[in-house]
């Protein structure tokens, strides 16, 4: 990269710029959405979470990180969220892209996120970085008439608003601690309140469960729906279901290991969409000490964490997990010890099996190590897309 180019902090005043780079990169932004993308803008350049490279004083690549929570074994752990990297048309292929991500990671770290994610529109740049796939957004589809015929008519369920944002977010906790969910990521109550606002959502609350959709086309769209129980869960697919007198058809982002797959008569279509995420450790300690772990599992293990980008997480460590929980300390290890580097680590802590990390190159030695039984559980999902 040309001495002329510089990380900087994104500003007001340069979100014109940013525009015309985001334009070039994902397309313009629809009329309506401006002020919104805006105001959006604006939360990030105050928390400093809108990075950049200038060129001058012109903004030529940005990116910014959402401050998100996500679920791991049931426990939440802070989570950077990268969107909009974005690098103007003319400076690509040269290095500039991953000076930008290079800036935010270290920008991420210092604000103490312990852990990274993103979509990613190709793969390399990011791998280059240390993220690894971790899990992925699965759109099922269910025949509409299935879902009408699941029944729980003994279930009451009411219309829901805003008011209930707050219950929403009790029974989606609830649900992911009893669960051991993997991925999902939490919310704060504002944007909630926006979703259940909005109304073209058409939102449903049962004593211990909820469901929120809408149309998409002809077809109807569940954007999540919670269950804490059997009849619950029918009840509320039910409520969808019935519309199916107009929607043959309702597509579902959910879990692929959500019962729904166990009580609907027919598979879903194969049309089943699915889009992948990475995840990269950020501060290996503090990621493994804030997720959960199965509460039965226990391991004693020495590892080697190789990360060029992170170097506070390269060197010898100690992983002990029991009773549900993990601590990485500093060791002194020696012998056939199991090494990693950070996209392995990533890889390891979303639940990839070992045999997986070792044949595709991303973990050697420590014939030994077994850390499947702590690392396995839930298949790590998302509902949504930033
Ligand atoms: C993707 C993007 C951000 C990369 O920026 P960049 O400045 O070109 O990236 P770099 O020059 O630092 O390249 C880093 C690595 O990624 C690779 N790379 C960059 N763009 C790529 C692409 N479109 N497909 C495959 N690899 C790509 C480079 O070849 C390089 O790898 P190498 O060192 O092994 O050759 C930029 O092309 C862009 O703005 N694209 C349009 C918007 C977009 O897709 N954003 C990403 C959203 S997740």
């Amino acid at each position: 990269m040309s001495d002329a180019l510089r990380f900087v902090d994104v500003t007001e005043d340069q979100l014109d710029a940013v525009i015309r780079v985001r334009a070039r990169s994902f397309g313009g932004l629809a009329a309506g959405d401006r002020e919104q993308w805006l105001e959006d803008a604006r939360v990030f350049i105050g928390d400093g979470r809108y990075v950049g490279v200038a060129a001058g004083d012109e903004v030529v690549a940005a990116a910014r990180f959402w401050d998100f929570e996500q679920w791991w074994s049931g426990r939440r752990v802070p989570m950077a969220g990268v969107a909009g990297v974005v690098v103007s048309p003319e400076y690509r292929g040269r290095g500039v892209g991953s000076t930008l991500m290079r800036g935010l990671l270290q920008r991420a770290v210092d604000k103490g996120f312990p852990l990274s994610g993103l979509y990613p529109a190709t793969t390399v740049i990011y791998r280059h970085l240390g993220y690894e796939f971790g899990g992925g957004r699965y759109r099922f589809s269910f025949p509409a008439a299935d879902l009408r015929a699941l029944g729980g008519k003994e279930v009451a369920v009411r219309r829901a608003g805003p008011a209930d944002a707050e219950r929403f977010l009790e029974l989606v906790g609830q649900l992911h601690e009893r669960r051991r969910t993997n991925g999902p990521l939490i919310w704060p109550v504002k944007q909630v309140t926006g979703w259940l606002a909005d109304e073209d959502n058409f939102a449903y609350l049962a004593d211990d469960g909820f469901v929120v959709y809408n149309w998409s086309g002809s077809d109807l769209c569940v954007d999540e729906l919670v269950a804490g129980s059997e009849a619950t869960a029918r009840a509320l697919w039910a409520t969808v279901g019935s519309g199916s007198s107009i929607a043959s058809t309702v597509q579902a982002y959910i879990s692929p290991d959500d019962p729904v797959h166990l009580l609907v008569e027919h598979e879903a279509y194969k049309d089943v969409q699915h889009q992948r995420w990475m995840v990269r450790l950020l501060e290996a300690p503090a990621a493994i000490a804030a997720r959960g772990f199965a509460p039965d599992a226990t391991v004693e293990a020495d590892l080697r964490i190789d990360d060029p980008e992170i170097p506070a997480n390269s060197g010898d460590w100690h992983l002990s997990v029991a009773g549900g929980s993990g601590r990485l300390t500093r060791t002194q290890a020696s012998g056939d010890v199991l090494r990693l580097g950070p996209r392995g680590l990533a890889a390891l802590y979303a639940g990839t099996p070992l045999a997986t990390l070792r044949a595709s190159g991303l973990a050697s030695g420590g014939a030994a190590a077994d850390l499947d039984t702590v690392f396995a559980g839930a298949t790590p999902y998302m509902l949504d897309y930033f």
